[in-house]
This record gives C-alpha cells, structure tokens and sequence, in this order.
C-alpha cells in the first residue's frame, strides 16, 4: 500500500508542469508555443530568460528528488525506490496537467539521480557542462550525458544500497528514453539548424 502511494505521489510531483505554470503566472506566457516549444527548463530559459530559466530547472529537479527521497525516509528501499524516481521522470514527459504532454525528462532525471547515485549525477553534470561550454548545445549536453549515464552507474560503486542490476537496468530504460524525447533536437543536430546556448 505505502508503495502505491509513493508511485501516485511520483507522478503527481513529476506532472507539475512548472515551466508551463510559471511562464503563464509570472510572465503570461505559454512557453510551449515559443523556441523549441518544450516545457523543459532550456525552453523556459530561451523564452522566459535567465531567472525563470533557473527557477524552472530548480523545481523540476526538486520534483524528481523529492519522490524518491520521501519515500526513503518512509522506510521504502532498494528497486521499489527505482520505481518511484522512474516513475517522476515518466510523470515529468506524459503529465496529465498537459494532455499527457511534457518534458524531456532532462531536469527531472537530475533531481532523482541526485538522490539515488549522487556521486555519478555530479560527474554527469560536469560532462554536461562541458561539452555544453564546447559545442553551445544544450540538448548534445543533454543526450551525451544521457548516454554517458548507464555506463558511470556500471563502472562506479552503488550508493543508497541499490542493486547494481536493477540500477543498471533503470539507467539503460531512463537514458534511451531521454535519447528519443530529443529526437526532433536530434534531427536539428544533424541538419546543423539546433538553438545555440546564449548567455543573456
Ligand atoms: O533538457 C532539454 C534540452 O536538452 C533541450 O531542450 O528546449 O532545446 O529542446 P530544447
């Protein structure tokens, strides 16, 4: 029963749409109809500026840490707690505040990687810098750092006494499916017409 709980507790958290919310609140603006027409945090940045950019990438990692996290302290462990991040992150993409719309599960993952296997999100999150510093893509950083995810969880040591299996696995599902939420970036890539990272 406390296991249901969490997992509707996931999806709730996971399908507040803050960057939709906080663009039509603060700024009367429906992010999805601008730039890249993503909920995400990098739309939110492109089309809101710098301050709500980071206020949105802020809350949409709060809402994928908090799930897991909260459960743990419930006494909830192991793969049940992989179960309830995946689902924030499935919460974040086909939320029900937007049709079952949403995100690229980028900011999400963040928060509930943070939690689950911290020492691998930071080191993700200087890859991420990184090749965003070089290339100026948010979305390469994005998709390399997606990609680069299952490999560091196999090669580091588990934290919050997760299987390493089981870890893999999520790792493998969450990465691929960051991967396809970025197709149409993907597609830009390739025709060398994606947005450039600007600093306002
Ligand atoms: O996290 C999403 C980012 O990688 C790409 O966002 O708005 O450029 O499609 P966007």
């Amino acid at each position: 029963m406390k296991l249901v709980i969490f997992i509707v507790i996931g999806y709730i958290f996971g399908a507040l749409p803050n960057g939709v919310w906080i663009g039509k609140y603060c700024k009367g603006i429906d992010i999805r109809e601008h730039g890249s027409k993503n909920s995400g945090a990098t739309n939110a940045y492109r089309v809101l500026g710098v301050k709500y950019g980071i206020i949105v990438l802020i809350a949409d990692a709060i809402k994928g840490f908090l799930p897991p996290f909260i459960a743990s302290k419930f006494g909830i462990t192991g793969n049940f707690l992989l179960i309830i991040g995946m689902i924030a992150i499935i919460g974040h993409t086909f939320s029900f505040f937007l049709n079952f719309n949403g995100g690229k599960g980028v900011a999400t993952s963040l928060g509930v990687f943070l939690f689950l296997i911290p020492q691998v999100t930071f080191t993700l999150i200087i890859i991420f810098i990184a090749v965003v510093t070089i290339t100026k893509y948010i979305s390469l950083g994005s998709i390399i750092s997606a990609i680069m995810l299952p490999l560091l969880t196999y090669f580091y040591p588990t934290q919050n006494n997760l299987n390493k299996l089981p870890l893999v696995l999520m790792t493998i599902i969450i990465g691929l499916f960051v991967v396809y939420k970025h197709k149409s970036n993907i597609k830009r890539l390739l025709k060398g017409t994606e947005n450039k990272f600007k600093l306002k």
